[in-house]
């Protein structure tokens, strides 16, 4: 997720820009960049880092010139340094662009362009564009743009500055937001509203694959063979903070709802057109792989949830003993490990002190160490043998959401290529978990604008003055609850138990009474049977059961007191999906009680303590 502003019009731009970026920096903000077209030539600037270091270096920038575009970066291809920042140019340093998103066939564009002679600069994707348009330009930005376009796979939105034509911005989006913003001689192209809220509230919406020509003024919008499209100036009256949401009333509301994308940006190039996972980057070869005798995954809070969700997989794919360690503990303790194991360390800022240490630990015990993040050029990655990132896009809420589900993605891409590797799973098999793998971001995309967000909060109205809940899984649906139960504490504050179901006979049944909310995880596994018995016990305690079930489970609704339904798929992909109730439910609840979720008490996104 990277953020794009761009302006044209009669004042001088440079500091339009940059504000712009301010307001877009909560879509990533590893590095950053400017161009601005001033007597026929490029201004150009780019900086590592936040915002504060573009900003430092801003009046290395002729601030006369009145069109420009700028972009703040959230690195997925490419660590974040100066090189990397966008905007990215072409050979001729005719062209410069700005882009959002991920180019996923940039590996073939870009080779075929390197036969034809076009020098690279970066390690981006996004830098091919800059050299598509440079080849396919003949006089007119829009149709280049069009031509690119036409070759490019992938979803990104991008935008295209030509010193040829110091009049227009070309932009085209498709999958990913842009938004034009039009006021009296100058208009603006963005990533999302809040970048030029503070200059005007009319703004037009294309639509995937539609040509944006923005002038000073207006915009055109046309198809991608030049014919007219119309599309109406709507009036925003959103406040900024609500604009920055993207209308969401917060910030893990948002990010609940851009699961979907988290997921489909985590699988980009790691299924291959035969069905197989391709996983480049780990720094472990296939005899390494092969020789392996345990894994030991290391981590904190959600992200440990993560690991134990892959501990499932690993274990029944890959035929490898694993062991979960909550990183705090691990690094304390004198484990046995050596070179034979391999250390997995998830987190999603790569930042977090123990399990960092636990890592060194590991390490400097002769283990391979492999690092599953979301931040490219994180601690995390400069301490690992090899590294597989999640592409969650920056999350802000600090209840980890849209991290936890590519956290596990990431954990059953890696349990499916090492079991096919082991030969613990026939190429087949693979072939069908990876299928079933493709279709969840449409599936949970459909479950979440069908209305999934209303009922649960329906539901949770009903329970959320309880002093107390229990959340129940078995198998991979144990790591689920445990989640579930985990949201509740940290927005919502209220205590809540997770337990494996069949344990709470020995002894965590004796909390439950008349009216005790219990939460359970009941999707369709081998151990539904086992979970419906559990299920009978509690309520017969009188607990009343909120069951997470799978689509078309008639009969479950007769044993239990309310059911979130989730669409179907696999058993051990049901993670992904069935998480999203039990999000939706601790964010309602600590709604309904006034919590400010974004920022729960005694908190931090990132614990760089110990
Ligand atoms: C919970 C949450 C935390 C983090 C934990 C590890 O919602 O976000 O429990 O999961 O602090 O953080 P990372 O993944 O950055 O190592």
């Amino acid at each position: 997720m990277c953020g794009i502003i761009g302006y044209v019009g009669d004042r001088p731009c440079r500091d339009i820009l940059f504000q712009g970026l301010r307001r877009l920096e909560y879509r990533g903000y590893d590095s950053a960049g400017m161009s601005i077209i001033t007597d026929g030539r490029f201004g150009l600037l780019h900086s590592v880092g936040n915002l504060d270091n573009l900003e430092a270096i801003l009046d290395d920038l002729d601030d006369t010139g009145t069109l420009g575009m700028a972009h703040t970066r959230w690195a997925t291809h490419g660590r974040p340094s100066t090189e990397n920042a966008h905007p990215h140019t072409d050979c001729s340093g005719r062209f410069a662009i700005v882009l959002n998103g991920i180019v996923e066939n940039y590996l073939t564009l870009r080779a075929e362009l390197q036969r034809e002679g076009h020098v690279f600069t970066s390690e981006t994707d996004a830098e091919v564009v800059a050299h598509l348009v440079e080849r396919a330009y003949k006089g007119s930005l829009r149709e280049a743009v069009a031509d690119a376009y036409r070759r490019m796979e992938g979803h990104f939105t991008f935008c295209t500055i030509a010193v040829d034509e110091p009049d227009v911005i070309v932009g085209i989006r498709k999958e990913t937001p842009l938004v034009v913003g039009l006021s009296d001689g100058e208009s603006f192209v963005a990533s999302a509203v809040p970048a030029f809220l503070a200059h005007t509230r009319s703004v037009v919406f294309p639509e995937d694959g539609e040509i944006v020509v923005v002038k000073r003024e207006g915009v055109e919008i046309l198809d991608l063979d030049g014919g007219a499209v119309e599309r109406p100036v709507q009036q925003i009256d959103w406040d900024e903070e609500t604009a920055e949401k993207g209308g969401f009333e917060t910030f893990m509301l948002k990010e609940i709802h851009e699961q979907p994308a988290a997921l489909a940006d985590t699988l980009v190039e790691r299924i291959s057109p035969d069905g197989t996972v391709v996983l480049d980057g780990l720094g472990l070869s296939p005899e390494v792989i092969r020789e392996l005798r345990r894994v030991v995954i290391v981590a904190c809070g959600t992200a440990y949830y993560a690991g134990l969700a892959g501990r499932y997989a690993l274990e029944r794919w890959a035929r490898l003993p694993v062991e979960v360690e909550v990183a705090s503990e691990f690094r304390y303790r004198d484990p046995v490990i050596g070179p034979d194991c391999l250390c997995v360390a998830v987190s999603q800022s790569g930042e977090t002190a123990d399990t960092l240490a636990a890592m060194r630990l590991a390490r400097q015990a002769g283990a391979r160490v492999l690092a599953v993040t979301n931040t490219l050029g994180s601690q995390a990655t400069r301490e690992a043998d090899g590294v597989l990132f999640t592409r969650a896009g920056l999350e802000i809420g600090v209840a980890a959401t849209k991290t936890l589900v590519s956290q596990i993605l990431a954990m059953l891409l890696l349990s499916l290529y090492v079991g096919e590797l082991r030969g613990g799973l026939g190429t087949d098999r693979v072939r069908e978990y990876t299928e079933e793998l493709r279709r969840i971001p449409a599936q949970l995309s459909d479950y979440l604008e069908d209305g999934a967000a209303a009922h649960v909060e329906d539901v949770a109205a009903r329970y959320a003055s309880s002093s107390f809940f229990m959340c129940l899984g078995r198998d991979i649906g144990l790591p689920v609850a445990l989640e579930g139960a985990l949201k509740l504490k940290e927005i919502s504050y209220i205590p809540t138990e997770a337990y494996p179901a069949g344990e709470m006979k020995h002894g965590p049944i004796a909390l439950l009474e008349d009216g005790s909310p219990v939460l359970v995880v009941a999707t369709d596994s081998h151990v539904y049977d086992k979970l419906v018995s559990n299920m009978q016990e509690v309520r017969a305690r009188g607990a009343r059961v909120i069951a997470v079930a799978s689509e078309g489970n008639e009969s479950l609704a007769e044993m239990v007191d309310e059911v979130l339904y989730v669409p179907r798929t696999d058993e051990m992909l049901m993670p992904l999906i069935a998480v999203v109730p039990l999000q939706l439910f601790a964010y309602y609840v600590a709604k309904r009680r006034g919590e400010k979720v974004d920022q729960p008490r005694n908190l931090a996104k990132t614990v760089t303590v110990e």
